[in-house]
């Protein structure tokens, strides 16, 4: 879409908890930020019967709950809801589709975007339906939220469907962690400072952990979460993701198929975890009782009240190969999980020590570290030693972080992944969604480790809430040596 076309929104799922939290406060954020001039109609789409009014009035009471006050105010409000329409449909139901037909007519001229915030059994459904009702067209685009499909098999019945419907280059898969501004700041890290480019190997690299730490439950999604996991609902994007970015090698322009084309290479190094190693290389765990942030919370299987969610875990740790050129002999070990002590999100880049270190004895003669935070706040620390200073005959070292952010704080505060992301649709860049492709080669790997925890009979261990998972998952770096960064 060029700046001169406009455009219009229809989201499934419009009542739902995502579009409600996330897409709806983001979208209002775009226009008081004057980037959706060109949108001419948001279309909300539910099943329960409900007038344009209600939804707006819905939305605004979420959005006064959910977006900080100061980004609220009325003029820009009124503008917002003026776009805003309410159409009720079942998304199974053909006959349904007419209406949404007739209220996408009123701006024939408009790209169409369809954003699927549903869960993805549906949406197979629902690109067969907007077919048949004859409302897509070339420039139509769809945008699809994870997890895309629960394995392999089905993700690849998704996209072939999808496919039938929409071609590849108006296909958006979505994984919010992509929009995050730290997140996108990996590729500048990496490629545009010489400092890290010569170091960024298992040469100079020992160990690199990438570690997303929530500490809420699973917060009246137990239904969809004892079906899913943390393996499915975590590590199989968002972690397998920030992984691409830290491991790839550079590619050669920034365009979305070239930037793809190198994460895809990663996944496919990626050394398959089988029944015969997946005990050594993998935890899962299972928060029980506990306290998170001094209150008490029940555990996993209380709050969700399924019987066979007992073999759902709600944490995983795991050490992930890549086995290239680059990365042979440096371990990525990834975490994460609910219910933990402190949510945090980071990166954390390991350097080894000096060969031979003229400071040995001393306990702070550490190895550097570049610590990257994603959350809750978005910061970048390098670890270095000092001299301590003093008059102390011996020389002393402690250990340093260096803050290497400009001072970006407000503007890092002030968007939500989603807002980059929703522009990115809109605009037609596909650079920080995935491809067919990545998306299936992580399924393949991840959809490995499920057979094998089968096989080697493979249970989630019990944790505390409010701990940071089984004691297996702070072994798991220390069989060779390396402890997770705290
Ligand atoms: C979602 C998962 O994709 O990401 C949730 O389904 C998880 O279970 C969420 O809580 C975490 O996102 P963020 O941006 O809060 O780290």
């Amino acid at each position: 879409m060029t700046n001169s076309q406009s455009a219009q929104l229809v989201i499934f799922g419009g009542t739902g908890d995502l579009a409600l939290r996330k897409l709806q406060p983001a979208l209002y954020k775009l226009q008081r930020e004057g980037f959706l001039n060109n949108v001419c109609s948001i279309i909300a789409l539910g099943r329960a019967d409900r007038s344009s009014e209600d939804y707006r009035e819905l939305v605004k009471t979420k959005m006064r709950e959910f977006l900080p006050a100061h980004f609220w105010d009325d003029q820009h409000w009124h503008k917002f809801a003026a776009k805003l329409s309410y159409v009720s449909l079942d998304v199974n139901t053909l006959k349904d589709y007419h209406q949404l037909s007739e209220a996408i007519h009123d701006h024939a001229d408009a790209t169409t975007v369809f954003y699927l915030a549903t869960a993805s059994t549906l949406y197979n459904s629902i690109c067969r339906n907007l077919h048949s009702i004859g409302i897509v067209n070339e420039h139509s685009r769809v945008v699809l939220e994870k997890p895309l499909g629960h394995d392999l098999k089905s993700c690849t019945d998704i996209n072939h469907e999808v496919l039938q419907v929409f071609p590849e280059k108006n296909i958006f898969r979505i994984d919010h962690y992509l929009g995050k501004e730290t997140v996108q700041n990996l590729l500048v890290l990496r490629f545009g400072n010489a400092l890290f480019g010569p170091l960024w190997n298992s040469q100079y690299i020992d160990n690199i952990q990438i570690t997303v730490a929530e500490d809420i439950g699973v917060e009246g999604r137990g239904d969809f979460y004892a079906k899913t996991g943390a393996l499915r609902d975590m590590v199989q994007n968002h972690l397998l993701q920030l992984l691409c970015l830290v491991a790839m090698e550079p590619p050669a322009n920034l365009r979305a198929d070239t930037i793809r084309d190198e994460k895809v290479k990663v996944l496919q190094a990626l050394r398959p975890i089988t029944a015969s190693n997946v005990k050594a290389k993998t935890v899962r765990g299972q928060y029980g009782a506990g306290a998170v942030n001094s209150a008490p919370v029940a555990a996993f299987l209380d709050e969700t009240g399924f019987e066979d969610s007992e073999s759902t875990e709600t944490f995983v740790a795991l050490q992930a190969d890549v086995h290239n050129w680059r990365w042979e002999g440096t371990p990525f070990y990834l975490r994460t999980g609910k219910r933990l002590s402190r949510r945090f999100s980071e990166i954390v880049v390991e350097l080894k020590k000096h060969p031979f270190s003229l400071f040995e004895g001393d306990p702070n003669d550490l190895p550097n570290k570049l610590v990257i935070r994603l959350q809750p706040e978005e910061n970048i620390t390098l670890y270095k030693v000092n001299k301590k200073p003093g008059l102390s005959r011996q020389l002393k070292l402690e250990q340093v972080g260096l803050n290497m952010d400009a001072d970006l704080h407000d503007e890092l505060q002030a968007h939500e992944a989603y807002e980059r992301l929703l522009l990115d649709v809109l605009e037609g860049d596909q650079t920080l969604f995935m491809r067919r492709d990545e998306v299936e080669a992580c399924w393949a790997w991840v959809d490995g480790i499920i057979s094998a925890w089968q096989e080697a009979g493979i249970k989630p261990k019990t944790y505390a809430a409010g701990s940071m998972g089984p004691n297996a998952a702070l072994a798991l770096p220390e069989k060779n040596g390396r402890s997770w960064h705290e």
